[in-house]
């Protein structure tokens, strides 16, 4: 939209020093042709955007590399809930030296607390249900052991209790902190064991087929779920990515071509649950790999619902769902594919959202349309914005014919990934979080970092124009109509980088990164009401060479106006900040701690013997409006 011009045109328009500085630039070798004729200019030569936003009410603060929440003046953290404390009835109190049972660990709170949502409950402002995604395990907490290998099934059993979504009902106790309402009918674990069916296409394709499900239709569990969304009828997507880690066998194993497209690597599963659960042994049960990466839909408001895997959104390693309605109506979902290289995907509904009618909505997310994103360049050759197009992913269309392997739309469903690849879409630099602005629709997404970029078989684009990209950025697009448009226009909010550990050339970074708020691979995203765009991390925070001065990893908050970037909460040691959502007043929000400790150098929280990831309560104290 005219009205938001990219940082770098920004720049480039109100300050006509800088413009000439630029088109100078090719004269001090910072500006340079590479991969395809995308010229990056002197990013160098860029001064910060001025402050002053009038969206952004408080004060950046430093980087930390302090083992505790550090938060911006005026406000503070408490813990809501951490690993492994009581959820469902008759849960046994958290053991600090992991010797709670498998049993145990199915009625507690799950681990490595990621995507989050809140659910207003009727009945007033001070009553929520929150699902939280439990996305893995740290084993050498989990096991009283102390190893990172499961030792046995009990072991394997703990791990997959572990994992999956919590759903819990909250309350507020005073002002704005909310405290987890135990006994509650509502509490409830969804773990790697629990029944759960699909539906959609891909629904009963013998690709789902198993011995324990000859039909195809049910299955257990869900794991590796990352990020989230929430659709406008009252339920949770949970998003299944790096589930390819948890197959294996010990057997001579030859993959096929799709299963290698999701990088299954049998020989060395992160996690070893093959060894004692055959269900993910490759070589045992072969189509249960099949039946994992999807996103499920899950009804926090029935605690006896059964989850939904949702096969229309289609198979890959989901990060979130980003979920709009349309201005004619239609549901319209977003979604990256969080590996290198990976793509960016819509889904649009065939029918549109019947708000006065819950019951309607329930075939939205079964019968629809599949896209994937091409992003070209800017005609003219400007740097950092361009056009793009959706490509449908359906078959019969676009080359998805049988000769290429698809057949149906199921096997497109099944592997996306390939329907893709055929019709070239472009390869993205590790989509994470997607979000939309609720106040012009744009989207945004996260490409946390690339350190293959610029390879020979990962060439530079338009989109993701640096080499050995380690820090990442944040690309947006603005559709040509609705959200169901097929084209969209694109430019660069931010290119992150060091201005400390380089002060000149690309890895410095856009205009809008400073000394003071420099950081590397941003993850997850959300806007507030206001138009705020908080923005999580999970990047090296080692402090040293590439990521000097950047402290641990942190959450700040953009203007998507002015570009301006401010500092406002940092983490404590080695882990990630994740998982953000807001109660409807927008003065508490919640977010996690995630890993804390991962390089086991870290007590947080309290001074725990094990390090524990946490749902961590933010509030003004003041009690007013976050971030304004
Ligand atoms: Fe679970 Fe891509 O982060
Ligand atoms: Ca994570
Ligand atoms: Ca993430
Ligand atoms: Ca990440």
């Amino acid at each position: 939209m005219s009205n938001h011009p990219p940082v770098l045109n920004e720049d480039l328009t109100h300050n006509p020093g800088r413009r000439k500085l630029l088109a100078g630039s090719g004269a001090f070798g910072l500006a340079g042709f590479i991969g395809g004729g995308i010229s990056i200019p002197s990013l160098a030569l860029a001064k910060s955007v001025p402050g002053g936003s009038k969206l952004l009410g408080f004060d950046s603060i430093p980087a930390s590399t302090a083992d505790e929440v550090v938060l911006a003046e005026g406000y503070q953290a408490d813990v809501l809930i951490s690993w492994g404390e009581p959820l469902v009835d008759g849960a046994p109190a958290f053991d600090p030296n992991g010797k709670n049972s498998a049993a145990d660990q199915e009625k507690q709170f799950g681990d490595n607390n990621d995507g989050m949502s809140f659910f207003a409950m009727e009945g007033g402002q001070d009553r929520g249900l929150m699902a939280i995604n439990n996305e893995y395990v740290n084993e050498q907490y989990l096991f009283a052991h102390g190893d990172s290998k499961a030792h046995d099934l009990e072991d394997v059993k703990k791990s997959q209790a572990a994992h999956g979504v919590s759903v819990l009902e909250v309350r507020r106790s005073e002002g704005n902190q909310w405290e987890v309402v135990r006994p509650s009918r509502y509490n409830r674990r969804i773990t790697a064991n629990t029944p759960m069916r699909f539906s959609g296409p891909a629904a009963g394709d013998a690709a789902l087929h198993t011995e324990a499900d000859p039909e195809g239709m049910n299955v257990l569990g869900t794991f590796g779920n990352c990020a989230n969304g929430k659709t406008p009828w009252g339920t949770y997507l949970t998003c299944e990515e790096n589930f390819d880690t948890y197959f294996g066998t010990k057997e001579a194993y030859t993959l096929t071509a799709a299963q290698k497209r999701y990088t299954l690597n049998p020989a060395e599963p992160e996690r070893n649950w093959p060894d004692f659960d055959p269900r993910f042994d490759v070589a045992k049960n072969p189509n249960e790999f099949n039946r994992h990466g999807w996103i499920v839909e899950i009804d926090p408001f029935t605690p006896d619902s059964v989850p939904v895997k949702r096969t229309a959104l289609g198979r890959f390693k989901h990060e979130n769902a980003a979920v709009t309605v349309a201005k004619s109506g239609e549901l319209v979902v977003y979604m990256g594919d969080d590996e290198r290289g990976e793509y960016i995907y819509k889904y649009v509904s065939k029918d549109k959202v019947d708000q006065a009618n819950p019951a309607a909505n329930k075939t939205l997310l079964d019968e629809g349309t599949l896209y994937v994103a091409i992003f070209d360049g800017d005609t003219n050759g400007t740097p950092l914005k361009g056009t793009g197009r959706w490509v449908a992913l359906v078959q019969g269309q676009n080359g998805l014919t049988a000769d290429k392997g698809f057949r149906t739309q199921a096997d497109i469903l099944v592997n996306t990934r390939g329907a893709a690849d055929v019709v070239k879409a472009t390869r993205m630099d590790r989509p994470e979080w997607i979000a939309v602005n609720p106040h012009d629709g744009r989207a945004y997404c996260t490409l946390t970092n690339n350190s293959k970029r610029g390879d020979e078989n990962m060439p530079l684009n338009a989109a993701n124009p640096r080499p050995n990209n380690v820090y990442g950025q944040i690309i947006r697009w603005d559709e040509k109509g609705d959200a169901t448009a097929q084209a969209f226009s694109w430019d660069m909010f931010v290119l992150c980088g060091n201005p400390i550990a380089h002060p000149q050339g690309v890895n410095r970074g856009t205009p809008n990164i400073t000394e003071q708020n420099t950081f590397n691979s941003p993850d997850g995203l959300g806007f507030d009401e206001a138009g705020r765009l908080w923005i999580l991390t999970d990047g090296k925070y080692s402090n040293k060479g590439d990521y000097e001065g950047q402290g641990n990893n942190q959450m700040l908050v953009g203007d998507p106006q002015s570009g301006e970037i401010r500092r406002f909460m940092v983490g404590p040691k080695s882990c990630e900040l994740t998982g953000i959502t807001f109660t409807p007043d927008y003065k508490t929000m919640f977010v996690n701690v995630q890993h804390p400790g991962e390089e086991k150098d870290s007590h947080f929280p309290n001074n725990s013997p094990r390090p524990r990831s946490s749902v961590m309560m933010i509030t003004r104290k003041d009690g007013g409006v976050l971030g304004a």
